[in-house]
């Protein structure tokens, strides 16, 4: 039978409820998300379970990493829907909803424009510019602030973050081990299209049907990518690149506009003109339309 996930809706309930089984020695695991839950956050929430006593699902847009230009407040928000997907996975009363409000996360307000904001902001330097930071700038100092805020507040052994947001793992990985945060960072693969290997988002709902259909081609080039670079365990960025190329020109390139397509190093996002045994990531942004998405393989071992 599964039950309505507990709702705590202050700081001061999460902490009162993580103490006491801190206390009994309990494992807690954190899936920090912004609501509009679907399969991918599912996914992070099952994964939790299976290593934790516990699991806390923080649901909180967080304004911090919008641009005044982006519309806030546009993003959607369904708590209802949201707890009844959560429900059906707490069939041992082991999960709690975090809810914060906005005032209870930012005391000092939140301004979205940078230079009005006051108070304590967390940056991570050089991970954060490059990447989804090269057209959204303040993005990843409000994940890493918000994020930060939530391990504070939660305690947690564990968090939980999808691969499909690989630039957002590597930032927080860093922050841990820079701020010295006492946690371990979990990273639970994309979850995909069993059929055709898209990798899960919100945004695949905009897509046209004709667009749906060719969007798996940069999939299709990542994972040819792979097949290339295991296969020779060395590789060199432009032989990389051209798989995705490849597959995306056999599909029709004018379906497609690139931001990016990158061979980075894994730790430090650099990157890369040759790829050796300890591997890379490739990540791509592209346009179908006027809808984005993004998508990315890690090479060799898993980050
Ligand atoms: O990945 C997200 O949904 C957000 O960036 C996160 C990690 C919940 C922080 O607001």
């Amino acid at each position: 039978m599964s039950l309505i996930p507990t709702v705590l809706d202050s700081i001061a309930k999460v902490r009162q409820t993580r103490e006491q089984q801190i206390i009994q020695g309990k494992i807690a695991g954190l899936v920090p998300t912004m609501g509009a839950i679907h399969q991918g956050h599912l996914s992070l929430i099952e994964t939790a379970l299976k290593d934790c006593d516990f699991v806390y699902v923080s649901i909180f847009v967080n304004p911090s990493q919008f641009s005044p230009t982006e519309d806030l407040d546009r993003y959607p928000r369904t708590l209802e829907a949201d707890l009844e997907k959560i429900q059906k996975l707490n069939t041992l009363d082991n999960i709690f909803v975090f809810v914060p409000t906005v005032s209870d996360i930012y005391p000092n307000g939140i301004p979205l424009q940078v230079s009005a904001q006051t108070g304590a902001f967390v940056q991570v330097i050089g991970l954060s510019e490059q990447l989804e930071g090269s057209t959204r700038p303040h993005f990843f100092r409000g994940v890493a602030t918000v994020v930060s805020k939530f391990f504070n507040i939660v305690s947690p052994n564990f968090a939980y973050f999808g691969q499909k947001d690989i630039q957002q793992c590597i930032v927080i990985k860093k922050l841990v081990s820079d701020l010295f945060f006492n946690l371990q960072i979990k990273i639970v693969p994309t979850a995909r299209d069993p059929v055709d290997g898209l990798a899960l988002s919100s945004r695949n709902v905009y897509l046209t049907p004709k667009q749906r259909k060719h969007a798996p081609a940069v999939y299709r080039g990542l994972h040819k990518a792979n097949t290339l670079f295991e296969h020779k365990k060395s590789a060199s960025r432009s032989e990389l690149i051209k798989c995705v190329l490849n597959s995306v020109e056999k599909e029709g390139s004018e379906h497609f506009q690139f931001d990016y397509i990158c061979v980075s190093d894994k730790s430090s996002l650099l990157e890369l003109d040759h790829v050796n045994e300890s591997g890379a990531i490739i990540s791509c942004a592209w346009k179908m339309g006027t809808t984005r998405l993004i998508d990315n393989i890690v090479l060799g071992a898993q980050i």
